[in-house]
């Protein structure tokens, strides 16, 4: 198995002729989250799934929330729409969403790590696949359609604390007094990464990525330990695969750890968040890497003069390089959806 089934039609899809190395100008564009609250289609859509994760697992809702940002904004790329915690909630662990709450996990014990089996996640998780290709299938040939999972770490912060913490500090903690059991932890989750995103790509995902959105809460051994070491094992894992499998990082506040990133996991390109300095970017990672991002999202809420002059720093500091525009994080629900249609128009009227 080495190619993947869309392969043929590649050419036209500019967000993976970014990833294979060309420099496009204007760049082309999707946003992180483009599939959320803040459209009035998806909370519809979302009403009448009732649950989160039932629209996760119901793939003619999950394809249609796919395609509404697409259909709204002929946005460069789709991204699947699930959650990473779709993993966890394969392993065994309930997985809740709850409004206004965000996930609510039953905490894992480090001791119980045994219990859980990366290769009984197929059967729960066979509505996602099911999805990847009824989306393929609908989706503009010209379209590139991006699959994702949870990097280990991100995932592993929410299965230990059961819940978003602002510092990650139940995970921390559970990492430098049981390092073998969280170590165990992390294998669990690079196994499963590696058959999620392996099947994602079989059944028509044209690159996928690796959203590691706590990477930079972590000292220096510990981001190496349990940011990079992972990583790299998925990339790995996912190529034996799919031989040259196109894979995005995006170890959210990883700053100057964001180089040896890049050079030890392989992934092509990185995502950039905001307070990253253009210069350090275009100098650094450019060279080594396709670039995603890095609009402040705050910019699309206020929208106006904040969103141009934001969206012409970006074009002004990153065009000349591996560009992939987006934002520096996902899309916030208070966003109007008018900023977005003027986001995207001046990123496609942009001359150089
Ligand atoms: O459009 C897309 O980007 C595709 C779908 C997608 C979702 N979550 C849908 C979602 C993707 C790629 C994610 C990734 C994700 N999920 C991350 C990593 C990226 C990031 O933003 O940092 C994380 C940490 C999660 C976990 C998660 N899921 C949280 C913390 C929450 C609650 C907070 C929130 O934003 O609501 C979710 C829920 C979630 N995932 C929603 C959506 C559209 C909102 C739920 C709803 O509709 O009620």
């Amino acid at each position: 198995m080495t190619t993947p089934a869309t392969e043929g039609s590649a050419t036209e899809r500019k967000v993976l002729r970014v990833l294979a190395g060309e420099t496009l100008f204007p760049p082309p564009i999707w946003v992180m989250r483009q599939a959320g609250r803040y459209l009035p289609e998806y909370r519809a859509t979302r009403a009448e799934a009732g649950g989160f994760l039932d629209l996760c697992y119901t793939p003619k809702l999950a394809t249609e929330v796919t395609l509404q940002p697409i259909r709204r904004y002929g946005f460069d790329a789709a991204i699947l729409f699930s959650d990473i915690l779709v993993i966890p909630d394969a392993l065994g662990r309930k997985v809740a969403f709850q409004e206004g709450e965000g996930p609510v996990l039953e905490p894992l014990d480090l001791a119980r790590v045994g219990d859980l089996d990366p290769q009984a996640i197929d059967g729960r998780l066979a509505p996602v696949y099911e999805a990847v290709e009824r989306i393929r299938s609908t989706l503009p040939s010209e379209t590139t359609f991006l699959g994702f999972c949870g990097a280990p770490w991100t995932v592993a912060t929410y299965m230990i604390a059961g819940r978003g913490t602002p510092d990650q500090a139940p995970a921390r903690r559970a990492a430098l007094t049981d390092p073998k059991g969280f170590a165990q932890l992390i294998d669990v989750l690079v196994d499963a990464s590696i058959r999620y995103l392996a099947e994602q790509i079989r059944r028509g995902a044209d690159a996928v990525q690796i959203f590691d959105t706590w990477a930079g809460v972590l000292d220096e051994a510990e981001f190496e330990r349990w940011v990079i070491r992972p990583t790299k094992r998925i990339v790995e894992g996912v190529r034996a695969i799919h031989s040259g499998a196109r894979i995005i990082g995006f170890p959210k506040g990883a700053q100057a750890s964001l180089e040896r990133y890049i050079r030890e996991t392989g992934v092509d390109a990185v995502g950039v968040d905001w307070t990253m300095p253009a210069g350090f970017v275009r100098e650094r990672i450019q060279p080594i890497a396709a670039v995603q991002g890095n609009l402040d999202p705050m910019r699309v809420v206020i929208g106006g003069r904040a969103l141009d002059e934001g969206v012409d720093r970006v074009l002004e500091g990153l065009g000349s390089g591996r560009l992939i525009f987006n934002l520096g994080h996902g899309i916030t629900p208070d966003a109007d959806p008018a900023n977005v249609a003027r986001l995207v128009e001046r990123v496609r009227a942009a001359k150089r």
